[in-house]
């Protein structure tokens, strides 16, 4: 049988490790050839591919990105992209297709395993928001970034006594501010899921100086004030000036620590870790993951369990239908961030 295998959406440490596994296992045990397609659903659309055997996955496992490289193409908002890519596969030879990729890629490839097309999953992203999985790998590299950075602002913000503002990933799910704020023991942490109440932050703020400590507070970039209090509860906008005379630009971050300055008069600096989170070499728990997912993936290729993904469940890998696997986003629930409020007084 020949293999198509492709990563798309946002990179990910770990997806490296997966493309590896499934080349590995499936040359050895299964006796399968592989075929590379380049940056996601683009790939296939266009039939531009790569060659992918054992010697291509050489020394990939501690490597971040994807050797296949990534894009958000999606052939289902393009014209006759389904049936370029039916007829790409026919023309690659291909019989199956391992798709790795988060709700956007495996979106795709439910529809087009609905369609007839032979395709199995791979979950992953840092942000961890798929239903169907307990972990996608890349969080956990992306949360031990997220911590390493918070453990070096503490020391800084008590050096000068000032409100230190990291902006983390996750546009609709907090997952690494709450592990990472956790972990790195910030004193609050804000999620889309909970929209903030600015006055009682600042309070915070405050509260924190009087008893000598200097706020970390960790924000998702997709955490939103609440609306009742002014313009979204904040009344800084984008360029003004701050109570320092700093002009003040960009997302969440930014704009937060404006506005504790502005309401508080304690000098703050926001630290925006971006793509800093998605780059670089995974951690063994990724690496862990992403091979046991890959291994899976091949054989269920091979059974020919079409419409399929891999997840995690407990300690064991397991398939679940594409469908249930990406159904609705997996976000933090009231009681799981009640339970780290605790710490953040
Ligand atoms: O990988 C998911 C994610 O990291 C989100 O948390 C973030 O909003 C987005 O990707 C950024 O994507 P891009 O690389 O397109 O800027």
């Amino acid at each position: 049988m020949r293999v198509g295998v492709l990563t798309g959406g946002g990179d990910c440490p770990g997806l490296n490790a997966v493309i590896r596994a499934v080349v590995r296992k499936g040359v050895a045990t299964h006796g399968f050839e592989f075929v590379g397609y380049r940056d996601g659903w683009k790939g296939p659309l266009e039939g531009d591919t790569m060659q992918l055997g054992i010697q291509e996955c050489r020394g990939i496992l501690p490597r971040g990105g994807t050797i296949l490289g990534s894009s958000r193409t999606n052939p289902f908002k393009i014209d006759g992209g389904v049936e370029r890519i039916k007829d790409n596969l026919a023309s690659n030879g291909v019989d199956a297709l391992i798709a790795i990729g988060g709700e956007d890629t495996l979106g795709v490839a439910t529809k087009l395993a609905d369609l007839g097309v032979h395709v199995v999953g791979v979950p992953k992203t840092i942000d961890n928001d798929l239903s169907g999985t307990d972990f996608t790998f890349g969080f956990d590299t992306a949360v031990n970034i997220a911590t390493e950075a918070i453990d070096r602002l503490h020391t800084t913000a008590e050096s000068h006594h000032r409100v230190l503002v990291v902006e983390v990933m996750g546009r609709h799910a907090g997952w690494i501010a709450l592990h990472a704020g956790i972990a790195g023991g910030a004193s609050a942490v804000l999620i889309p899921e909970q929209p903030f109440d600015i006055e009682a932050l600042c309070e915070h703020v405050e509260t924190r100086f009087k008893t000598k400590y200097a706020p970390i507070i960790v924000v998702s970039e997709g955490a939103v004030p609440q609306e009742s209090d002014g313009e979204h509860g904040m009344t800084m906008v984008s360029g003004e000036k701050d109570a320092f005379g700093h002009v003040r630009l960009g997302g969440i971050g930014d704009r937060l620590a404006s506005e504790i300055e502005h309401r508080t008069g304690k000098e703050a600096r926001a630290v925006v870790l971006g793509h800093v989170q998605r780059g670089g070499t995974p951690t063994a728990f990724d690496r862990w993951l992403a091979t046991r997912f890959g291994l899976q993936a091949v054989d269920a290729v091979a059974d020919g369990d079409w419409g399929t993904m891999m997840a995690l469940r407990g300690t064991k890998i397991i398939r679940v239908p594409l469908a249930e696997g990406t159904a609705e986003l997996k976000l933090v629930s009231p009681e799981e961030y009640a339970e780290a409020q605790v710490f953040f007084g």
